[in-house]
């Protein structure tokens, strides 16, 4: 059998995302953002993307069919985000799909939203093959997984267990008066500071912390500090340095990430590491993932920025794969959840 052509639409934060792949090639990927609409507002506002969502569905879906020269009438199953996300921003997606799904007679797959994130991987470097490392890291999620096979068997080696990375990032930026979203604006300043200017803490690193979190992060108490910091230089009257601060911040965060996907990879004799989500991106993350990777002799797969960001061809290439192993499609009365676990990678 030819590799199935698989329609994919994403919705759960802030990108509209449509995507089309056969197996493992992209043929559409088409994606609208309203980080626009939440830029006054400092972070994402549900409400708000709901009805940005509701705006670009059709025309992002028409754009995904022009790119690939083909339409949802020709595709042998669509795949949509049905978990974890926001709720009202999921619900549009999934009810395009079941609408989609409905009219054009073809199997719906809810999927996972952090397996997509995973499985986009495979459309830049190929199929896994074998057991995988991944660390997902974005503005809504942080976690580090074991993916033993993309479409049947994940587990959560751990994940944050306050804020996500990117997360900490926006906050961070905010409180230094950077622009949202503030991960690419901490990475451009960063580059003229000094990372060891200001020695912030390193959460989940040590003793105790260390071997009850093994694998989770933290990074509020990091926030925090970044906050004090910047209050006592004020005090004492003393100009406070942007790019220090920040470059100090960014390589906290990088250290532990970078440290702890790798230590994973070495205690479960796996020598291979995914990244993905919008923090991918980062410039200090990838210089520490490379370098301990190459050191421990741990292969890294970066998928590029454009598919670590959340997109519809990620939710395509899952599909893609679940079609091909013959698991079952959802029902076409599948609800969204916002709180999806990650074992779980397509509803029932
Ligand atoms: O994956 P993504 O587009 O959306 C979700 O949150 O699911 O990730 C967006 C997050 C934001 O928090 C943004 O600040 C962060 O990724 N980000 C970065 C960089 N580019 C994006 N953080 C650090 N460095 C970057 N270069
Ligand atoms: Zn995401």
């Amino acid at each position: 059998m030819s590799e199935p052509l698989v329609l994919g639409i994403e919705s759960s934060c802030d990108e509209t995302g449509v995507g089309i792949v056969r197996g493992t090639t992209v043929l559409a990927h088409a994606v609208a953002s309203s980080v626009e609409e939440h830029v006054r507002f400092g972070g994402v506002v549900p409400e708000v993307a709901s009805r940005a969502h509701l705006e670009a569905m059709v025309p992002t879906l028409e754009q995904a069919y022009a790119q690939a020269g083909l339409d949802v009438s020709e595709v042998d199953a669509i795949a949509v985000t049905c978990g974890p996300g926001l709720t009202g921003a999921l619900l549009v997606g999934v009810a395009a799909a079941k609408a989609l799904a409905l009219a054009h007679d073809k199997p719906l797959y809810g999927v996972n939203h952090l397996a997509a994130h995973v499985a986009v991987d495979q459309l830049e470097h190929g199929r896994f093959g074998e057991r995988v490392v991944a660390l997902l890291v974005s503005g809504g999620h942080t976690e580090l997984l074991l993916v033993d096979d993309i479409a049947t068997d994940i587990t959560l080696l751990g994940a944050t267990i306050d804020d996500a990375a990117g997360e900490a990032f926006d906050k961070v930026a905010r409180l230094l008066g950077l622009p949202y979203p503030g991960g690419p604006q901490i990475d451009r300043v960063a580059r003229e500071g000094d990372p060891t200017a200001v020695d912030f803490p390193r959460g989940l690193t040590t003793g105790r912390d260390l071997e009850r979190y093994r694998w989770d992060f933290s990074f509020s108490g990091l926030k925090s500090a970044v906050a004090r910091h910047v209050q006592h230089e004020q005090r004492m009257g003393r100009e406070v340095s942007v790019p220090d601060i920040a470059a100090s911040f960014q390589d906290s965060v990088c250290d532990v990430l970078s440290k702890k996907a790798i230590a994973a990879c070495v205690a479960h004799d796996v020598p291979r590491l995914v990244l993905g989500g919008g923090v991918a991106a980062n410039q200090r993350l990838r210089h520490y993932i490379l370098e301990r990777a190459e050191a421990a002799g741990v292969e890294v797969r970066i998928p590029p920025p454009s598919l670590c960001t959340d997109n519809g061809a990620m939710v395509a290439a899952l599909g893609a794969e679940l079609v091909a192993r013959g698991v079952a499609p959802s029902s076409l009365d599948l609800p969204v959840d916002s709180g999806m676990p990650v074992t779980q990678i397509v509803a029932a």
